[in-house]
């Protein structure tokens, strides 16, 4: 398994901001999206061969369910709920989702579908 952080060569936008405040994150700090439906973080990942790949998100909520669609080159392929993980310092992996990569390089978003938008997303694995 490959994990992607905010600062890796496997490239990572954010609707918001990359931010360090709450400790227990990896790297450079965690995606903070803004609190909305449709916001969302992004990643380039390029793999050598088409397939069924599992991704896997490591995040922070204190709140309610954050829940979100996993979108691949654009497609809807997978949605995942991301509930309490008990304080936004407390960081907990997301349950896995499986998707259809394409061989060479592939758009991953993961984009909030509450209004609240996304928990704080500190890395995805793949
Ligand atoms: C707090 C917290 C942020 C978090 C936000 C949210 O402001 O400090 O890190 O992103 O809540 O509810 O999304
Ligand atoms: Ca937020």
């Amino acid at each position: 398994s490959v994990t992607l952080q905010e600062n890796a060569s496997g490239f990572c936008g954010v609707d918001g901001a990359v931010e360090s405040e709450h400790s227990g994150f990896t790297g450079a700090g965690y995606a903070n999206t803004d609190n909305a439906s449709g916001e969302g973080v992004d990643w380039s990942v390029t793999v050598p061969a088409a397939g069924n790949y599992s991704l896997k998100w490591r995040y922070a909520n204190s709140g309610s369910d954050r829940p979100a669609a996993v979108l691949v080159n654009g497609g809807n392929q997978a949605s995942l709920s991301m509930g309490s993980t008990g304080a936004w310092s407390s960081y907990s992996d997301s349950s896995a989702v499986t998707v259809w990569l394409n061989g060479g390089t592939n758009s991953i978003r993961l984009q909030a579908t509450g209004s609240s938008g996304l928990g704080n997303i500190d890395s995805m694995s793949i």
